[in-house]
């Protein structure tokens, strides 16, 4: 802990830490080894171990490694931190996502950073994925400066130029919708990354049970996927040493090996040895201007068929709970009406 009680470090100090540094590069020694040696990276000075804890945070690197390097970072304050941080953040992995924020989150010192870099449009709004605690460090506890600049890109809630037109739809959508319907259209236009029900491929999050989301909100997530992107669904970019480009989820990672996962669930495995650069892509699989083509009708019986399942579990539900006079009064037996109700919903 010589670091936090301003000791100079010794010259046995210095030797250890660059054993360490040395050891914790070693690709040949086995992961669990190497967490231990950047965890003792964490107690050098900022500009001694900066370069090789930061030559971890690649997507390139394995898991644990990159994980326990940020967690050696976090100790720092130095500003430099941030600005090598926000540098890399389209190279980070999106498990190491949540944690990059909160470090960036964490010092007033280094918001300046990461409001440069959404202003420079390097990094978007929507992938930060900032929750509403988190939205309201820079908005109302940040120096009065950020606050100002933060604002113009975030305002609580609203940050996204597709805002109005969720609006325009949403007064044309009629009241209710016809989940039976919606079946073709979500076949025809979504079933390739979404499923409801039995039908389609999971590539992005399934859409059963959305009873519990708002027509609002179901629709301003078709019209406008980039306003927030589900960290678990995070789009990449790869390129490979023979210049290939792919684009996918990162649905899996090894030491050895990545892979992307695209519609009708596609898998494409890359091996790391000929990974270029692996780069979040900043947006969405989802493409925006899915809405051409169809009419507020189309879009209002998808919405349906996304509730419907859940809709119907949860009336039954209310009155599976319901006290015993009124289930009395019900009558039927529950379980068989439910299960109907499943296989009415699956054709
Ligand atoms: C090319 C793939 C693709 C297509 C086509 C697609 N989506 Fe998505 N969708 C995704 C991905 C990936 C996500 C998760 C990332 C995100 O939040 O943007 C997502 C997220 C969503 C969400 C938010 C879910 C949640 O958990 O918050 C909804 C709702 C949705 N899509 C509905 C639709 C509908 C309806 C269609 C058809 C009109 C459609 N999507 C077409 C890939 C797709």
């Amino acid at each position: 802990m010589t670091r936090s009680l301003g000791v100079p470090e010794s010259a046995a100090q210095r030797k250890a830490l660059a054993e360490a540094i040395r050891r914790a590069r070693d690709g040949a020694r086995p992961i669990p080894a190497r967490v231990e040696d950047i965890q003792l990276l964490a107690l050098g000075s900022y500009p001694a171990v900066k370069e090789t804890l930061f030559s971890f945070l690649d997507g390139n690197q394995p898991a644990a490694l990159q994980q326990e390097a940020l967690m050696s970072l976090k100790g720092f304050a130095d500003p430099d931190l941030a600005k090598n941080l926000v540098a890399r953040w389209r190279a980070l992995a999106p498990g190491i996502r949540p944690g990059a924020v909160n470090l960036l989150l964490q010092r007033q010192s280094f918001h300046s950073h990461l409001v440069g870099e959404m202003e420079a449009g390097r990094i978007t709004v929507g992938e930060l994925n900032l929750d509403l605690e988190q939205r309201r460090r820079l908005l109302r506890e940040s120096t009065p400066e950020i606050e100002a600049r933060a604002a113009k890109l975030i305002g609580d809630g609203e940050y996204s130029n597709r805002k109005a037109l969720v609006e325009q739809w949403l007064a044309k959508l009629p009241p209710t919708g016809d989940a039976a319907r919606g079946r073709a259209v979500f076949e025809k236009t979504c079933a390739q990354c979404h499923r409801v029900g039995t039908l389609g491929h999971r590539v992005g999050p399934e859409l059963t049970g959305m009873a519990h989301r708002s027509v609002e909100d179901l629709l301003s997530n078709i019209l406008d996927p980039n306003m927030a992107i589900n960290p678990g669904y995070i789009s990449y970019n790869c390129e490979t040493v023979s210049g290939e480009l792919e684009t996918g989820i990162l649905q899996a990672e090894s030491a050895e090996a990545i892979t992307l996962l695209q519609a009708s669930e596609k898998k494409v495995v890359i091996a790391r040895k000929s990974i270029r650069r692996l780069q979040s892509s900043g947006i969405s699989l989802m493409p925006e201007g899915l809405e051409t083509g169809l009419s507020p009708e189309n879009l209002r019986d998808l919405i349906a068929r996304s509730m419907a399942l859940q809709a119907k579990v949860r009336r039954l539900d209310t009155t599976i709970h319901a006290p015993v006079a009124e289930r009395a009064a019900i009558g039927n037996p529950l379980v068989p009406q439910l299960n109907r109700l499943k296989a009415a919903f699956e054709r």
